[in-house]
């Protein structure tokens, strides 16, 4: 049996910080109250920095130390976003050059919202060979599709690029749990934006679906809920995760966060976890992970890594 094994990661943001009193500036809003009830205390907005670069310079950082030899064996190249501001061509193609990507790369870009670096990896996980490597990125500039008048959206979004490079490794097992559910008038944006979005119901279906999904996938591979060592779920809200983790009747040290410091960047948020992680060496020993997405469509998912190691290069 083969496994999905991280290998190596990068991440790219933009220059511009925006802390929580940036809005109290002419937003009937506070500090006090974003905290309170998003956990979020900054976000970053891209000005001169186009979707691409951000995601080449992410892409880049995560195939740094790679010989060409492995460069060579790239075989999948996956950007999820929903913020590209070109139609044509996607930005994954685009990163064939850069990097110096065979031409037999199978290279796309993937729009499933929030959800979308879970699916692309889904889809790693089914593509890829023995020998191959994939290049999963999130990348989202949320900022040119928001209101920044509105309160209810201007203060959650951020930008941001992540790329995870991911191989096979032997034993080991894996689910994927998959959920859809149409509903155009909960969370939306037209292509300009802005993204609007029915907060209460969507926390509401954010908490519920996350539970009722993860323990049916826990079911599928016969494990429980504390046998996974790291929750790491889509970074919307810190309150919907204490929640998820409260309902599993889980510690919340389980739960990996950072969206304090990127707000909710979409589909870079969870590629962009998992390269801190890495980065911070959390994940060394973690042997059961749990990675979730949940957002517009409405999409959702759990994909569970029963078994997981690093990727060792053959
Ligand atoms: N500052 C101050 N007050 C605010 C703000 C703000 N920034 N935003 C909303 N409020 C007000 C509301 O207007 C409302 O006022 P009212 O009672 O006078 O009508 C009050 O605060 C409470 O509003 P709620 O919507 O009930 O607040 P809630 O506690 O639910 O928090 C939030 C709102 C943070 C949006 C929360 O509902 C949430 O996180 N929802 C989920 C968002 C999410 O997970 N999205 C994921 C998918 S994202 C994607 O796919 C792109």
């Amino acid at each position: 049996m083969s496994q999905l094994a991280l290998y190596k990661t990068g991440a790219a943001l933009p220059v511009r910080c925006l802390d929580n009193h940036f809005f109290e500036n002419y937003l009937e809003t506070s500090d006090e109250w974003i905290r309170e009830r998003t956990g979020i205390e900054t976000r970053y907005h891209a000005r001169e920095e186009s979707l691409l670069e951000l995601s080449l310079q992410a892409a880049k950082a995560a195939v740094a130390e790679l010989t060409q030899a492995e460069v060579d064996r790239i075989e999948l190249v996956i950007v999820a976003s929903m913020s590209s501001e070109e139609t044509m061509p996607a930005i994954a193609p685009l990163l064939q050059a850069e990097l110096g990507l065979s031409h037999s790369v199978l290279a796309f870009d993937l729009n499933a919202a929030c959800s979308g670096y879970l699916y692309a990896l889904e889809i790693a996980r089914h593509y890829l060979t023995k020998e191959g490597l994939a290049l999963i990125l999130g990348a989202e500039k949320l900022s040119s599709l928001l209101d920044l008048s509105d309160r209810n959206t201007a203060v959650l979004f951020g930008d941001a690029a992540a790329a995870n490079l991911w191989g096979l490794n032997t034993g080991g097992q894996s689910s994927f749990q998959a959920y859809c559910e149409s509903s155009p008038d909960l969370l939306f944006a037209p292509k300009n934006g802005p993204i609007q979005m029915s907060g209460r119901a969507v926390f509401h279906f954010a908490v519920t679906n996350l539970r009722q999904e993860i323990e049916k996938n826990l079911a599928k591979v016969e494990m429980k809920a504390s046998d996974i060592d790291l929750y790491i779920l889509h970074q919307a809200n810190l309150r919907i995760l204490k929640s998820t983790a409260k309902q599993l009747k889980l510690d919340f040290t389980k739960f990996a966060h950072n969206l304090e410091h990127y707000g909710n960047t979409s589909a870079a948020s969870i590629p962009l976890l998992i390269h801190e992680l890495n980065q911070q060496g959390q994940l060394e020993g973690k042997k059961n992970l749990l990675i979730a997405g949940f957002g517009a469509g409405l999409t959702a998912g759990n994909l569970i890594l029963k078994g997981h190691q690093k990727y060792v290069a053959q």
